[in-house]
């Protein structure tokens, strides 16, 4: 079985949920607490193996890529002052030389485009997609679960969570054919379904393991537009299913959608409240806020 090295963190989105924040900084540069969504991610993909990171970026992402570098005069300033907590903050999480591409997508066509970009850095080799904007809140990393689940079954992996029936019309979701030990055998995909057509309340979650061969399938479906007039994965990976296993699995702890405004605030409570230097000030702020409702 082939090992999971490499993921793409498409951050080539407009962002437009958080205009004006995402005017001249990408979305997953916002900080939940005190570290860039981009962070969290890349760090959920680094404890679950993975030695290369991909990012595909646009126009004004350019912070994106330094916060992934040295910051020579900060670091220099925090060395000379003995901040060794603060110096480490910098810089002791950055991935090795050579461990980190960006790739440019001129234009933000959707995330079944973002992901085409990366093709030739792709291979011949199962990848790892990661969407910074979804926050997951568990003990282990989400990610590592799913590259267990690609190392069982050699095929394509999808992370999925339950969502309110009503609300189907904002996820891609899939349809079940059967479901065990943990692992749903998927039988279709449709990206944002009405809730009367939507297939079941069962959301993709921004978790992806994919079979190489999905890069032929973006290829075919790189003009064909899906929902929202944009180049959808999901269009893609419904495609293969016609030839290729995917199976789904359940994340069970708590998950943000920090592409809308009221995830992004629920994600920086939840985070804060789960971090011991923060919970008390986190407490007491809520209390606070309580009181005057
Ligand atoms: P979203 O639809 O959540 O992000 O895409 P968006 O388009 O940036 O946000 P809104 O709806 O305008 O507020 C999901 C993920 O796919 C990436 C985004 O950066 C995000 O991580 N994406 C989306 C790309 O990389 N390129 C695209 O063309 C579209």
């Amino acid at each position: 079985m082939q090992k999971v090295r490499k993921a793409i963190f498409p951050v080539g989105g407009l962002g437009t949920r958080f205009l004006p924040a995402t005017k001249a900084m990408p979305k997953e540069m916002l900080p939940v607490v005190d570290k860039p969504l981009i962070q969290y991610a890349f760090e959920e993909a680094r404890a679950a193996g993975i030695e290369q990171f991909i990012f595909i970026t646009g126009r004004n992402k350019n912070v994106l890529n330094n916060h992934f570098d040295h910051s020579y005069e900060l670091q220099k300033l925090l060395s000379e002052k003995a901040k060794k907590d603060l110096l480490a903050l910098t810089r002791d999480w950055l991935p090795e030389a050579g461990q980190i591409a960006f790739i440019r997508q001129q234009e933000a066509l959707g995330l079944g485009h973002a992901v085409w970009c990366a093709r030739n850095l792709i291979g011949d080799e199962p990848f790892a997609v990661l969407l910074a904007d979804e926050m997951l809140l568990s003990k282990k990393p989400f990610l590592q679960d799913m590259v267990e689940a690609y190392q069982k079954t050699g095929a394509s992996i999808i992370g999925v969570a339950k969502v309110p029936a009503k609300k189907t019309d904002k996820y891609g979701i899939i349809d079940v054919e059967k479901e065990e030990d943990g692992l749903i055998k998927i039988k279709g995909m449709v990206e944002k379904p009405a809730p009367d057509k939507a297939p079941s309340n069962l959301s993709i979650i921004g978790r992806y393991i994919l079979d190489p061969e999905i890069i032929s399938y973006l290829d075919k479906g790189r003009h064909i537009k899906g929902a929202g007039n944009e180049i959808q994965l999901t269009d893609s990976m419904s495609a293969m299913l016609a030839t290729k296993p995917f199976y789904g699995i359940k994340f069970t702890g708590e998950r943000y959608d920090c592409g809308s405004k009221k995830g992004f605030i629920a994600a920086n409570i939840a985070f804060a409240l789960a971090r011991k230097d923060m919970r008390a000030a986190t407490e007491q702020l809520i209390r606070r806020f309580a009181a005057k409702l």
